[in-house]
């Protein structure tokens, strides 16, 4: 356990800001005796700190798994501890000829922040992969399973955001992969990336994927930033109409729900892309990306968000919603 411990590093929008108390598991009797010393203190998990807005210095304690466990289970399974590097689990499944999660290349953060979020990109989302999910309950003070029906997966959502908010920590993942190489290209622009003279492998559409996404989101090595930081939001049928009827070009998917519309392009459309103010800005490539070039504040970053949530509203007549937490 640590003292009061600067987290910026620990946080990929680089905010300087520290924490009370800091402390890190790999095995689940480890987790248990940190909830013991916690008592009825505030705590948050950390993974890998790239979906998280810090807007002053935490005043309980943050924990971070690094269990790293990986190991296949039968035929298919490759369970996996929370602390893994998400996109090194991805390259080990591909490695080791089992196939499902290689169109969630490269997004950054650990394992155990997967299903809480559903992370997805490419026409993927971990859902349709995960079989279950272990986590700790530190109401019942028990290892519990869930699986992942009982998840209630949707959109960057799950129970982990809302029933058992607040309430566990995931100890590890289970994923339910396929033995059989079935192509997934019908997401944007990777049909047109990809070189079609060779056979199509899932190593392949992996580094086609790496491509894309670094050329057009910031290595947050590089510049500070968590990802998109909005949802792309869904509005109604006859309100899509509408928007298209003076938007032509504006691109939209079909969703259960409604039409989803790329916030990316509301927020572009409506001239924020490559806006810096001080140290925060929108991303020139990528305008879903807010970005902290060095001494942004969380404050900073949520007064920029605020300005583009109003004037996205005042242009288009929809609310954005952040996708990334804000504490
Ligand atoms: N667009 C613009 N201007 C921009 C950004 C996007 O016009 O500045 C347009 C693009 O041209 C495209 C559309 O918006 O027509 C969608 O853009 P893109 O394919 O880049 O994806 P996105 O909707 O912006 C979502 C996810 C990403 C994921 C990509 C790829 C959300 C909030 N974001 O972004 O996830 O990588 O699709 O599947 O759903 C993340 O969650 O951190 C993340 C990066």
């Amino acid at each position: 356990m640590e003292i009061n411990k600067n987290i910026k590093d620990k946080n990929t929008f680089g905010i300087d800001i520290s924490t009370a108390k800091y402390v890190e598991f790999r095995t689940i009797e480890e987790l248990k005796n940190i909830f013991k010393d916690i008592g009825s203190d505030k705590w948050y998990v950390l993974g890998g700190g790239s979906n998280t807005l810090f807007t002053s210095d935490f005043k309980g304690t943050i924990i971070h798994p690094i269990s790293d466990k990986i190991e296949i289970i039968g035929d298919s399974n490759i369970k996996v501890d929370a602390g893994v590097d998400w996109d090194y689990f991805v390259a080990y499944s591909i490695d080791n000829k089992l196939y499902g999660a290689e169109n969630l290349s490269y997004i950054p953060g650990d394992v155990g922040a997967s299903p809480v979020q559903n992370i997805g990109a490419y026409g993927s989302e971990v859902k349709d992969i995960i079989s279950e999910v272990e986590y700790y309950n530190t109401e019942t003070e028990s290892v519990e399973i869930i699986s992942a029906k009982d998840c209630l997966f949707g959109y960057r959502d799950s129970i982990f955001k809302n029933q058992l908010r607040s309430k566990i920590v995931v100890i590890s993942v289970t994923f339910k992969l396929n033995k059989i190489f079935t192509p997934n290209v019908r997401y944007g622009n990777i049909i047109n990336e990809l070189d079609t003279s060779k056979e199509l492998t899932a190593k392949i559409i992996r580094d086609t994927i790496i491509k894309i996404r670094s050329e057009k989101l910031p290595d947050p090595k590089k510049i500070c930033n968590g990802g998109s930081f909005f949802k792309n939001p869904i509005v109604t049928v006859d309100k899509f109409n509408d928007l298209k009827s003076q938007n032509d070009d504006i691109p939209s998917y079909s969703d259960v729900k409604g039409i989803k519309i790329p916030a990316g392009w509301l927020i572009d459309r409506a001239g924020w892309k490559g806006y810096r103010k001080g140290d925060v800005g929108v991303h020139k490539n990528q305008a879903l990306v807010l970005v902290n070039y060095g001494g942004g504040s969380g404050k900073d970053v949520i007064s920029l968000a605020d300005k583009i949530i109003k004037d996205v509203n005042n242009k288009f007549g929809i609310i954005l919603s952040p996708e990334i937490n804000i504490l």
